[in-house]
């Protein structure tokens, strides 16, 4: 059986009081979704000690956005995986395309991060995707193939997450069709060694698409921007049908 996971990446939005603010109206609307579903919600740095204490039991789970591949050192800005697990921190995203494409992220940095987290016992979610000029120019599938081939070099896939993330359905608003992101999904599982990873749509989610996503066979959660920064509109998807 394969994990549901649905993720809120909050990026860089949420300073502390507002993070409790929208904790103390989120837990309230979600105490009946089922329990095998995981809720993770993945905040700035700043935030992970007020969401750490307000984690609500065991039914949200903490995330962080990036994580650096050296333990300790002289780093400036940067943060290690041992200093997000003291916190309580149990995923953390890895390679998203706003980091690829602002910050020179690349796929042999992704793969050291993601060596970094699994070996102190984070939960990578490992983003690929491709833009729109290489889903127009047909190179969707090979993109894709490259990033997993690249990103996944050495990584266990028993302790891992995957969100596809079409770049151009990025806060677009313009979803990806159901049936093709089932599509994709589907190839990138069959890429891996681990049939069972859980892997994850994002790109527009939103209460109104949030069922006839689910309802995908190859589909086992989400990853949710926007929508993850309003307390009823998160839940509604943490509540899906
Ligand atoms: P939106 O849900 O705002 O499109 O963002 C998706 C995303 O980048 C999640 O990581």
């Amino acid at each position: 059986m394969r994990k549901v996971i649905i993720a809120g990446n909050w990026k860089m939005y949420k300073t502390q009081s507002e993070a409790s603010e929208f904790l103390m109206e989120f837990i309230s609307q979600i105490d009946d979704a089922p329990e095998n579903r995981e809720v993770v919600l993945c905040v700035p740095f700043t935030d992970l000690t007020i969401v750490n204490k307000s984690l609500h039991g065991n039914r949200i789970r903490l995330g962080a956005q990036n994580v650096h591949w050296e333990d300790c050192g002289a780093y400036t800005g940067e943060i290690s995986a041992s200093m997000l697990t003291e916190m309580g921190v149990r995923y953390v995203i890895i390679g998203h395309s706003e980091r690829r494409q602002y910050f020179g992220e690349t796929d042999e940095t992704v793969n050291l991060r993601l060596k970094a987290a699994q070996s102190s016992g984070l939960i990578p979610i490992l983003c690929v995707g491709e833009t729109k000029l290489q889903r127009d120019a047909g190179e969707t599938e090979q993109k894709i193939a490259l990033q997993l081939e690249r990103d996944l070099l050495g990584i266990d896939q028993t302790r891992l997450v995957i969100a596809y993330e079409p770049i151009w359905a990025i806060g677009t608003g313009e979803t990806c069709e159901v049936n093709e992101a089932n599509r994709v999904i589907g190839l990138i599982r069959d890429r891996l060694t681990d049939s069972s990873v859980t892997i994850l749509y994002g790109g527009s989610v939103k209460p109104s698409n949030i069922n006839e996503i689910m309802a995908q066979p190859q589909i086992d959660g989400v990853l949710v921007g926007g929508a993850s920064l309003a307390a009823g509109d998160f839940a509604g998807i943490v509540n899906y049908k």
